[in-house]
This record gives C-alpha cells, sequence and structure tokens, in this order.
C-alpha cells in the first residue's frame, strides 16, 4: 500500500546522509522542508522533497495543510511493564518522605515486584497494551522497555515475557532490556552479593537462553548496587551478547557513569549527578548520556548540567523512564517541554534529543529516529500549528492528530 502526505506545512528532521546521532553544537541543527511531500510505500519512506515535485494518482493521499510532520518519537528508557501504581507513595513523597527513605522501608520498587508478582501475565499484559496505546496516540513510535519489577525468576520472566509479547502483537517497535539488579529483595538486605549472584546464575542464562532481551541494565547508585556489583553482571550480561544500558547516577556521583563507558554501555541514564570527571568520560566514548527530566521533575531532584555537557560536545538523549515510582508517564513531548524550560535546551535539541538520539541509545538509529529514505515509515501528522517550536511550547496539548506506524495509518 502506498500512502502520500501532501501539502506538508513543514516536515520536521529530514536527512539526505543519515547520521547515527547528533553531539554538541550539531544538536541545534534540524533540517526542515517547508511546504512538502512525503511517500511511504508498504512500511518504508520512499521519497519525500518539495510540493513542485510531487508524485500523483497514489492510491492513498492525506492532505497535510497547515500541519507539520515528525519522525515518530523514540522512548529509549522505560519501565512501562508494571502492576497497578504507587500514588500512595506519591502522598508520602508530597509530605516529605524521599525516594531513597521510601525504598529503605520496603517500598518503592519493592511495593511494584509484589505487586507485580501476584499479578497474571495476562492481567500485566492487559495493562502494559493500555499505557502502549496510549504513548502511540501521543507520538511515540519506538520504545524501550525493562524488567525489574519481577525480583524472582519467576517474576523476572513473566515480565519479560510480557515485553516479547508487546514485540509481537504491538505496531510499535520495542526492545527488551533485562534489569535484574533493580533492588535488593528485602529477604536479601545484608547479603546482596547472594542476589546479584541469583541475577548472574539463575536469572541471566534462561533470559539469553529464551532471547528474551536485547540489552542489560543495572541500577548502580548509592543504596542500590555497587560499581563491583555492576560491572560483576556486565560483565557476565556481555558473555550472553548483552550491551550494558545502564542507570547512573541519579542519586550520587556513584561511579556508574564511568563504569558503564568502560564496559561501552549504549547509554548510562539519568545523570542528575554529572561533573567534569563524568563528562570526560563521556566524550570520545560510544556511549549516549540520557536524560530522564520527568523522573527529576518528579522526584523534586537536581537537574542534570545538561548545558555544559551539550558544550562540551556530548550528545544528549531524552526519554520518559515511564515508571510507577519516579515518572508515571510516557509523554515525550512533555518530556521535550521539561528539556527546554528545565534542562535549557533548545526546541531543536530537544526534538534531536527525542528521535535520532533517541533511536541510537536503543540500537535502532538505522531505521528510526528521522525522515531518511529507505527507513520505517513511523510518524504522525500534528494538528494545525504554526512551527516545530510549538511542541515543547504548548506542554499541555496533545497537538498529535494522525500516527503511521510501519507505514499504516494507526
Ligand atoms: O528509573 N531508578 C531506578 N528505577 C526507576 C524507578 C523505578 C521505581 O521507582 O519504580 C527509575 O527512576
Ligand atoms: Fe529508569
Amino acid at each position: 500500500m502506498s500512502i502520500l502526505i501532501k501539502n506538508i506545512k513543514s516536515l520536521i528532521q529530514v536527512e539526505e546522509n543519515p547520521v547515527n546521532y547528533k553531539a554538541g553544537k550539531e544538536m541545534q541543527n534540524l533540517a526542515t522542508i517547508e511546504n512538502a511531500y512525503l511517500l511511504i510505500e508498504n512500511s518504508i519512506i520512499k521519497d519525500f522533497g518539495k510540493m513542485t515535485n510531487c508524485p500523483k494518482n497514489i492510491e492513498k493521499e492525506i492532505d497535510a495543510s497547515h500541519k507539520l510532520v515528525f519522525p515518530s518519537y523514540c522512548d529509549s528508557h522505560t519501565h512501562l511493564v508494571y502492576a497497578g501504581s504507587r500514588e500512595i507513595e506519591y502522598k508520602d513523597k508530597i509530605m516529605g518522605l524521599s525516594y531513597e527513605e521510601i525504598a529503605k522501608r520496603g517500598g518503592g520498587i519493592l511495593n511494584s515486584a509484589k505487586l507485580l508478582q501476584e499479578t497474571s501475565e495476562d492481567s500485566l499484559y492487559e495493562q502494559s497494551m493500555a499505557r502502549i496505546n496510549e504513548i502511540i496516540s501521543l507520538g511515540t513510535g519506538a520504545v524501550e522497555i525493562k524488567s525489574g519489577y519481577g525480583l524472582t525468576v519467576e517474576a523476572e520472566l513473566k515480565m519479560l515475557r510480557v515485553i516479547k509479547r508487546i514485540k509481537e502483537t504491538s505496531p510499535i517497535t520495542v526492545k527488551a532490556t533485562f534489569l535484574g539488579a533493580h533492588a535488593v529483595p528485602l529477604d536479601y538486605r545484608g547479603k546482596q552479593e547472594e542476589f546479584v549472584e541469583l541475577v548472574i546464575n539463575e536469572m541471566l542464562p534462561v533470559v539469553a537462553s529464551e532471547g528474551l532481551a536485547d540489552y542489560i541494565d543495572v541500577f548502580c547508585d548509592k543504596g542500590f548496587f555497587t560499581v563491583e556489583d555492576t560491572e560483576r553482571i556486565l560483565m557476565a550480561g556481555i558473555k550472553y551478547g548483552l550491551r550494558p544500558k545502564i542507570h547512573a547516577n541519579e542519586l550520587a556521583f556513584s561511579g556508574g557513569i564511568q563504569t558503564g563507558v568502560k564496559y561501552n554501555a549504549l547509554s548510562v541514564d539519568h545523570l542528575e549527578f554529572t561533573g567534569d570527571e563524568e563528562i570526560k568520560a563521556l566524550l570520545n566514548s560510544e556511549t549516549m548520556p540520557t536524560l530522564l527530566p520527568g523522573a527529576a521533575f518528579f522526584l523534586g531532584m537536581i537537574d542534570p548540567p545538561v548545558r555544559k555537557m551539550i558544550n562540551s560536545g556530548l550528545p544528549v538523549c531524552l526519554a520518559s523512564d515511564f515508571n510507577p515510582g519516579s515518572s508515571p508517564s510516557g509523554n515525550m513531548k512533555l518530556i521535550m517541554s521539561f528539556g527546554c524550560v528545565k534542562l535549557r535546551m533548545l526546541p531543536e535539541e530537544a526534538i534531536n534529543a527525542v528521535t535520532i538520539n533517541g533511536a541510537y541509545a536503543m540500537g535502532i538509529q538505522d531505521t528510526h529516529g528521522s525522515i531518511a529514505k529507505g527507513k520505517i515509515a513511523n510518524l504522525f501528522i500534528t494538528k494545525e500549528i504554526p512551527g516545530y517550536e510549538f511542541m515543547p511550547y504548548a506542554y499541555g496539548s496533545n497537538l498529535v492528530e494522525t500516527v503511521i506506524l510501519n507505514g499504516e495509518i494507526i
């Protein structure tokens, strides 16, 4: 099936010569074509250009006058497979308890793990699909989903099987990450190494043999897993062909960023605690620094020094961290607004951060993250808006009108 989108007011993030990601000053470059057309054939972007060269007599035509076309968002960090919700802790937080305090008394991730252990695989799938359908309607076309609310062999596998089922049944592109070391269960308190052994010796081999994960993650931070724990788990994962993508420096200068770079992580994520040493480690690495401003906003945390990072020449990616404890939203447009308002990123930088840099951070930059010939036709048409800056600016409005995934209108 061919689809022609014509009279596009502005076609955003076009690439003649696709790049892997944008870094430093290049993050301000966002190529657009005004008064454009876009031709989709089967599931692929076949062609695009100025309306003066627009092809004729295509099976299905969509008029996009006064509207913009964007490549779908690539949300490279989420925990959207979870059971129930945690709004009770939200109240505790408002009353003054910190994320770490809630975790220490057995709440937080452990609370979600208990709920997930008691939830059937079918119900977990249904709950998660409702979130998937919501983010699709908000413009996300590719999403990374982590395990980590299981914390037992059985429950981790249940989570990962749900992620696999989403991959098979939803039009959204999915990457799965095994995050066995997300929190230390209460019965392993004081014997954390034993839990690390369980992750390495009991969980990982099954996850790998069933092909349930693309990447491996560890919550490397103060009060969670140490650099030593992290190194052991990453080395074991790498042996099974799982590249690291880790949680680092959310709660302290934990050494997580340097550890991620040392093991050639595809990304290190959160990074509220980033100093000169961390920036130095990231420069000349292949690791994408990924910021999760939804979590920093929701937990009232300090913001990472993003201007300094970009000005030093680093790329940055923005992701939602969609999860029940620190960021109960997968709205990538709102994440762009946080990027602009809280992190002082320019709209062009924020758009690059949620498209091409997000695609790199999940290993799909060859097929996703921009409007380029031969890439998968994952894109959305906006409502009538004046220009791309309006997207992060109008932070409370859903401006997505039509979603196309794999060349099909959703
Ligand atoms: O990315 N930091 C660790 N994990 C999640 C939070 C998970 C939770 O609180 O449920 C995060 O913020
Ligand atoms: Fe996270």
